[in-house]
């Protein structure tokens, strides 16, 4: 392809995106392709020779849009959003045109500094204090895993790096029964092993029961384990529960205890100063992240990670082998450093196009259009009798599920929510997820994708409904 053909096919190509955004209700949400559906559809090797690019977009249309799933869809109610936007998209092409590896501040240092001024815009905008320094992360998985490497690193005095962990180093990590997986994932790579998670018992709010987290770290002294870290959640996955920050922060001050906090969702309801209540505490927080790819609108992946004391974060991951040595490396950041990967994209770019383009008032009344759908549809089905909500909803998340009056046995309502999530699954009009909370089977009710209006969640309501009438009338 040669800069003609290349301008041509990419007007061609905008121009499918245009439509894809302008028809996007038209997809249905979920893809309902089977298992190797796509794989048997494409080429046993690597074309010999090249293809012309209408052949390529023609099969991208017929074999590939059929197995995608729509996380742009305004129907799209599952997981937690993947939202994107349109200046987000353009940075990313540009990024992607550019391809600059930016490890380094010599690398691009526009790059670098431009990450450094976006984490400062990220860091005011949620409100967090200025003692924080930022680095984008891939995703709050990555985050969390540094989080701990440096927590483990500073414990150790940076011995386990050096000498791997010796028989005296007993480390305990604690989290809320309800924290995500990528903890445990971050505790097994880290080598502390799973064991050694200790996974704290929820209250009736899905939130850390911070009593028994008290209790746990004074077990685990008395049976000779170092307490090293706390993950404290902001919004967990299956029901957005916040873990009480200002009790955890006196217990991680009290014992001298590394506290991070996973908000990998809800930390964007924080540009609302209305939402800073989940914030009590920070103070004593030494590594926050938020993933400003999910509900922010900028474009998988994005994941902002901040640290108090970056020092000890460098020390745990600086290597300097000859080639990367370079003159400037007293005077600027090398975020190489600053984490696990070497290489780095311009991911600054899709915020500074984002936050410039909007603007943070734009983005407030989004997140806040979300949270006040939620508590109007809440408020709607919240008065039904054959609703049950399973968990408070904070922010923009409703937990339920379908019970008829006249069903009382837990399998079988189990039965009847999942096949009603599966009926509107399959017929590809929304799309929901599911979690289980005190055993039983929930619907999450998600409402924050950047397109979605109130119709979408009105509409969407009336066909559950049905579905739920029919199923229990016939
Ligand atoms: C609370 C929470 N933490 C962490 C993660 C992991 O995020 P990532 O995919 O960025 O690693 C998720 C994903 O949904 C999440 O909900």
């Amino acid at each position: 392809m040669n800069i003609d053909e290349f301008r041509k096919h990419a007007y061609q190509t905008v121009d499918w995106i245009c439509e894809y955004f302008e028809n996007i209700e038209k997809y249905p949400v979920r893809s309902s392709v089977k298992p190797k559906d796509v794989y048997n559809q494409l080429s046993l090797t690597v074309p010999a020779k090249g293809e012309s690019f209408d052949e390529i977009l023609n099969d991208f249309k017929s074999t590939i849009i059929p197995g995608m799933t729509h996380w742009q869809h305004p129907r799209f109610f599952a997981y937690f959003p993947s939202n994107n936007s349109f200046p987000s998209i353009l940075a990313d092409m540009i990024i992607n045109s550019m391809s600059a590896q930016c490890m380094s501040w010599a690398t691009s240092p526009a790059a670098t500094e431009l990450e450094e001024k976006m984490m400062e815009w990220l860091r005011e905008a949620i409100g967090l204090p200025k003692q924080f320094k930022g680095v984008i992360q891939d995703t709050a998985s990555t985050a969390t895993l540094c989080a701990l490497l440096t927590a483990r690193e500073k414990v150790s005095n940076y011995e386990v790096n050096k000498s791997g962990f010796n028989k005296n180093q007993r480390y305990r990590i604690y989290c809320s029964s309800e924290a995500h997986s990528s903890i445990e994932k971050a505790i097994k790579i880290a080598g502390f092993g799973s064991n050694n998670l200790v996974k704290i018992d929820v209250d009736s709010q899905f939130s850390m029961d911070s009593k028994r987290l008290n209790e746990a770290i004074e077990k685990d002294l008395s049976d000779g384990y170092t307490p090293l870290a706390i993950v404290a959640a902001l919004g967990t996955t299956g029901s957005v529960a916040f873990d009480p920050l200002h009790e955890i922060a006196k217990i991680s001050e009290q014992y001298g205890i590394w506290l991070h906090v996973d908000a990998a969702y809800a930390g964007t309801a924080l540009i609302c100063e209305e939402e800073r209540w989940m914030l009590k505490g920070i103070s004593a927080v030494d590594s926050f992240v938020f993933n400003p790819h999910k509900w922010m609108m900028i474009s998988f992946d994005c994941s902002a990670y901040f640290i108090k004391d970056e020092e000890s974060l460098i020390r745990t991951f600086e290597i300097l082998p000859e080639y990367l040595k370079t003159n400037e490396a007293e005077r600027v950041n090398n975020y190489r450093d600053w984490g696990i990967q070497l290489g780095r994209r311009f991911r600054a770019l899709k915020l500074w196009f984002t936050f410039r383009s909007f603007g943070i008032d734009k983005m407030k009344e989004i997140i806040r259009n979300h949270i006040l759908l939620a508590k109007n549809l809440e408020t709607k089905i919240s008065k039904l009798p054959y609703i049950e909500i399973l968990a408070p909803n904070k922010l923009n998340v409703l937990c339920f599920r379908f019970k008829p009056i006249t069903m009382s046995d837990e399998l079988e309502m189990e039965k009847l929510n999942q096949s009603i999530m599966e009926e509107i699954n399959d017929s590809g009009f929304a799309y929901f997820s599911h979690t289980k909370l005190n055993g039983k089977y929930t619907i999450r009710f998600v409402i924050g994708q950047s397109n979605v209006k109130e119709e979408h969640v009105l509409e969407t309501w009336e066909k559950l409904e049905e579905i739920y009438n029919r199923k229990v009338n016939t």
